[in-house]
Formats: structure tokens, C-alpha cells, sequence
């Protein structure tokens, strides 16, 4: 794993800290304590949790942490065991203020940025890589703000809705056809081999056997899905795995989220604002479950689509090797779209969305945690949730590579997740 000299680390870090701190600059005051749903936290708490963290690094690596991490342990400390403030409890507190959390931001930037400087080079090696993981925790965090916000600006009555901000103009493409790339069977090897940042959970390399198959060139699109709500889609059981057949009944939702009808018209709430529906957009912001039932809905169609399905994990990392780098030429959060690209007839397997995998999420043959306080960061969620792979247009760039593993519950749709196919 590549280790950064001090220079580029201090650069790093004032680069990440800064981006939260712009990322919040078009909130109103109430929305910084705003939380609208239990699985989404008020911005407040984005900040002043990501920093916590970094305090708590400090400290465990036995450099110099603030005097407030035992203060501000109950309020900014996480899923890691001990006493905190319960998830969906985040939008019921004033403490600490907005104010607070500035001004700890404040305090420990300073304490990071004095000290890197003083550490022994000895010493420096596991520094920086504690360090990096604070900021690849933070871009995690950017990312929830994003999906976070748009939630929020979303519940407003239609007329009174803000947009977060003004995009480039999106091209809007004629959405042309997808075609399909033969990915070759044989052993395939799976999982980061540390030429770039990965969490505990990318590694332990090994080896998988594939059988050979096709995966479509691009995400499904809006007008694609489109079509599977039109043909009845949400209300055919037959589509449906049976938990997500009980989600659907009981929450009944008919369109991924986001779409909203108005006097007959399907409109799309964006970062930018509400829009028309764009049909050669990729779908986005739907669950596993709707995955799921529209691959089966797609597969019944026969012809090119007979056998359709999601791609494994490993099918979606094998493809990814085998096309190439598309990372390069992706769309991720610092192309400021903040939405995904309309189709075209470039292959687009990494950003946009991420891509729901039939996967779940498992530990790799040799997995290890991380030691010390940062043991519970992933492995304790391995129950229930999907793997998703390669990046959002709300993604950071430096976060995610063809090993990266998302995971969320078959039900989240805040997200931008979508949807690509593969076929035996
Ligand atoms: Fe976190």
C-alpha cells in the first residue's frame, strides 16, 4: 500500500477536510439538524462524527487527541460499542451545537496538522495509514451527506422544494442499446492486492472459478424500467422474492424513489431540482428487491434478454478487470453532475450508480478485521445486506476501485444504486 510523505498527507487532509466543510455551505440552519429518516443523519452530526473519529485515531495510535473526545463520545460516536446517541436519536439533540462541532473541527484539525510534521518517520508508516482511513471515513461520510440531502430537500411540499445546487447541463442521449461484453470462465482472482487504498474487507486475494458470461455495456435506464412499471411490474407477485413481495405490500411503493407523478406526468427529484423523467439516464435509487423483480420481469421477455439476471460480486469484479479501466473515464463526484449520465455507446461499468450484485455480504476466505477500536467498522454488518460495486456519481473518486465493496439492506433506496446485467 502506497504510504504518503508528510507533504502530500498534510495536502490530503486539507483537501478532505475542507470538502465537508463546502459540501454543507448551501444548508439553512434548521437543515443541519435535520433527520428525516432513521437510516440518514443530520449534517451536524456528519461533521462533528468524522471528526471524532479522527480525534479517536489520535489518540489510539498515541499521538496527541483533543480534550473533548471523552466529551463528545456519547453525541459523535458511532455503531463502535460503548455508550452513544441511538442512530435515529441524531435529529433530537441541540448538543453539541452546529457551533460546537465548527469549532471541534477547528480544534483538531490543528492538533493533526502541528503533529504530522513531529512524527518520528520510525512511526510514521501506520500514522499515515490510521490518518488515511480517517479521510477515506470521511468520504464515505461526504457520499451519505449527498444521499442524505437530497432526501431531505425531498420532503418539502413539491412547490417549496430547493435544489442543493445548480448542475452542468446533463446530455441527454438518444439511449442507445446496450450491447454485451464476453467476460471468459476460468479462475479469476478476487479481492484488492494493495496497489491502492481497500478496507479490511477487499482483502485476502483468492481465487474464484467463473463460469464464462455476457454483461450489458451500460446500467439499465429510466425508460427501460419504465417499462416494467407500465407492464404492472410492482404489482405482479410472481416477480417478486417473497420478503420483498411483504416490503412492497407493506410500504406499497410503485416507483423507485424519487419519481413522482404530477397531473399524469412521471417528474424526477434531482440534487439540481425536479425534472422530467429522463429515459436514457440509468434507473437509480432503487432497492435490491426491485433489482431483483425487474431482471426477472426482463428475463421473461426471451430473445436477447432470455436469462438475464445481477451479476455476482465476483462476476462484477472479473468484468471490471477484463474491460479495463473505466474508473478513469467515470463519473464520480468530482465531475460536480451530482446525478448520473445519460447512456451512450461507451461502456460504463464503474460510477453513475452503483451496481447491485446478487451477492451477499460475506467475509473473503482469509478475511481479517481491523485490530483495535476500528475492528467493529465492517465486519459486524455482515448480516442481511447486499454487496453493491463500483462507485456512485456521488462517490469520491479516490474511494472506491474495482475491489471496493458496498453493502446495504435489500430495501435501501437512498442510495444511488441501479442496475446491470449479466447473462450465461
Ligand atoms: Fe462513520
Amino acid at each position: 500500500l502506497r504510504i504518503f510523505s508528510k507533504e502530500e498527507m498534510l495536502d490530503r487532509f486539507n483537501v478532505v477536510r475542507q470538502a465537508s466543510l463546502d459540501m454543507v455551505k448551501p444548508l439553512l440552519p434548521e437543515e443541519f439538524r435535520m433527520q428525516v429518516m432513521g437510516d440518514a443523519s443530520p449534517a451536524w452530526w456528519n461533521l462533528g462524527h468524522t471528526t471524532w473519529i479522527s480525534d479517536r485515531i489520535l489518540h489510539e495510535i498515541g499521538a496527541r487527541a483533543s480534550r473533548w473526545l471523552e466529551t463528545y463520545k456519547q453525541p459523535l460516536n458511532s455503531y463502535y460499542m460503548g455508550e452513544k446517541l441511538a442512530r435515529d436519536q441524531r435529529g433530537s439533540v441541540t448538543w453539541p451545537s452546529t457551533l460546537n462541532v465548527l469549532d471541534y473541527r477547528v480544534c483538531v484539525d490543528e492538533l493533526v496538522r502541528k503533529q504530522i510534521p513531529t512524527i518520528p518517520d520510525a512511526q510514521w508508516p501506520e500514522f499515515s495509514r490510521y490518518l488515511e482511513l480517517a479521510l477515506q471515513h470521511e468520504q464515505q461520510h461526504q457520499e451519505l451527506f449527498y444521499t442524505e440531502t437530497k432526501y431531505l430537500r425531498f420532503q418539502n411540499q413539491p412547490k417549496y422544494r430547493q435544489s442543493y445546487r445548480d448542475v452542468p447541463a446533463l446530455l441527454h442521449s438518444s439511449g442507445a442499446p446496450p450491447s454485451w461484453f464476453t467476460i471468459p470462465g476460468g479462475l479469476t482472482e478476487i479481492g484488492n492486492a494493495g496497489d491502492g487504498f481497500g478496507w479490511d474487507i477487499e482483502y485476502g486475494i483468492h481465487q474464484r472459478y467463473l463460469e464464462a458470461f455476457q454483461i450489458s455495456s451500460r446500467h439499465v435506464t429510466v425508460g427501460e424500467y419504465l417499462h416494467f412499471e407500465e407492464d404492472g411490474g410492482y404489482a405482479d407477485e410472481s416477480l417478486w422474492k417473497s420478503n420483498g413481495w411483504k416490503w412492497i405490500q407493506s410500504t406499497h411503493i410503485q416507483a423507485p424513489e424519487y419519481w413522482e407523478c404530477q397531473y399524469g406526468t412521471w417528474k424526477n427529484w434531482t440534487l439540481a431540482g425536479m425534472r422530467p423523467l429522463w429515459c436514457s439516464e440509468p434507473v437509480c435509487h432503487v432497492s435490491f428487491y426491485e433489482a431483483d423483480a425487474y431482471v426477472r420481469w426482463l428475463s421473461r421477455k426471451g430473445d436477447e434478454y432470455a436469462g438475464v439476471r445481477l451479476p455476482t460480486e465476483f462476476e462484477w469484479e472479473s468484468a471490471s478487470h477484463c474491460i479495463g479501466d473505466s474508473f478513469a473515464k467515470a463519473n464520480f463526484l468530482d465531475s460536480g453532475l451530482l446525478h448520473p449520465r445519460a447512456a451512450t455507446s461507451e461502456i460504463v461499468l464503474a460510477g453513475e450508480v452503483w451496481s447491485w450484485t446478487t451477492s451477499h455480504f460475506e467475509p473473503y476466505p482469509r478475511y481479517e478485521e481491523y485490530k483495535g477500536f476500528l475492528s467493529e467498522y465492517n465486519g459486524k454488518f455482515m448480516d442481511n445486506q447486499r454487496v453493491l460495486r463500483g462507485g456512485s456519481c456521488v462517490t469520491e473518486r479516490t474511494s472506491v476501485s474495482s475491489s471496493t465493496r458496498n453493502f446495504w439492506p435489500p430495501t435501501t433506496r437512498f442510495q444511488f444504486s441501479g442496475i446491470v446485467l449479466v447473462r450465461s
